[in-house]
């Protein structure tokens, strides 16, 4: 049987995906675009025994109960190949518990490579971005370099990434790490939460697909103020469809909110600096390579320890295939 080992980045979201419109096939409610990380990424091991009775998971090499998200892209790879083997999954995550970033869009990318190639498929790589799809939605844009733009599309085998061209200019991200502790609430559960009983969840469904739409042309035109401007209301606005669920929650905590504020007073003074927040209280600072030094220098009293600077990263690769 061969094993094979795949190693794919996680990435940011500048336009949000944020819930589903149908959540058995995975599909979003709009179209989101993200940068895929150069610093933090997940390897995967996978290997299909014929004689193994059930699928086995080990996380940093410890054993693990096999998660749902595991088996469901397992089975979708089992359906493909036509084969009902077991897998052995070993996946290590370079995305340190430390720097507050979630790791599921890296660990389903890899997985979806990992596993396809271990089943003998040769997947495009809009077909593996679909599988990665199966596991974390997320996962989809993290199967690109670069940006890449997760399509809302119309069904199951046309919601998936592609890559955007790079615009022309030295993009850099600035994690600040608020805090590494697991989140309070799921991004899932949060994001059923929010669809259901938000009344701002409709709006937030049509204002921000067409925000994927005005991110692309922004990209094309490699206009940075608008890139970052868009950035931030995604997030913002995402972010305030669930103060107003019922009942009402919020990922922020008051050194989130105190990372926003630097950031605002840095563009007051010209620096341009723009602030991005997923399913936790870090904050992600999108910027160019000239100005990191800036913004590092004013976080740093309040947030030395706390910042990492990453910026594009390459797209999911096989790094072993081994009989
Ligand atoms: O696919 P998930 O469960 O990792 O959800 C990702 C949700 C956000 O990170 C908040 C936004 C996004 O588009 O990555």
């Amino acid at each position: 049987m061969t094993t094979v080992t795949a190693r794919a980045h996680t990435n940011i979201a500048l336009i949000k995906y944020w819930g589903k419109r149908d959540a058995a096939q995975m599909l979003p409610a709009t179209s989101s675009v993200s940068m895929t990380l150069a610093d933090f990424y997940t390897d995967t091991t996978v290997t299909f025994l014929a004689d193994q009775a059930a699928d086995t998971f080990t996380l940093d090499g410890h054993p693990q109960p096999v998660p749902a998200k595991v088996t469901a892209v397992l089975t979708e790879i089992r359906r493909l190949a036509g084969w009902s083997r077991s897998a052995q999954v070993r996946s290590v995550n370079h995305v340190p518990t430390a720097a507050g970033l979630a790791s599921s869009a890296s660990a389903y990318a890899a997985l979806a490579l990992a596993g396809s190639r271990a089943a003998g498929l040769a997947l495009s790589p809009q077909a593996l971005s679909r599988l990665a799809r199966h596991g974390s939605g997320s996962a989809a844009r993290s199967i690109f370099g670069g940006l890449a733009i997760w399509h809302r599309g119309s069904g199951d085998s046309d919601s998936v990434a592609e890559p955007l061209p790079m615009p022309n200019l030295a993009l850099r991200m600035i994690v600040v790490v608020v805090s590494a502790a697991a989140k309070i609430i799921s991004s899932t559960q949060a994001m059923a939460n929010t669809a259901a009983t938000s009344p701002f969840y409709p709006a937030w469904v049509a204002t921000n697909e067409a925000a994927a739409q005005q991110m692309v042309a922004a990209l094309a035109a490699s206009d940075f103020p608008r890139i970052g401007h868009l950035t931030e209301q995604s997030s913002m606005q995402m972010h305030a469809t669930m103060l107003a669920a019922d009942p009402a929650f919020t990922y922020f905590q008051p050194a989130t909110l105190r990372v926003w504020q630097l950031v605002q007073e840095l563009r007051a003074a010209g620096v341009p600096a723009y602030a991005t927040m997923d399913a936790g209280p870090n904050v992600k600072i999108l910027t160019l390579a000239a100005h990191v030094d800036a913004i590092v220098a004013k976080l740093t009293p309040e947030f030395g320890q706390q910042l990492r600077v990453t910026g594009p990263g390459p797209a999911a690769t096989v790094l072993e295939e081994r009989p």
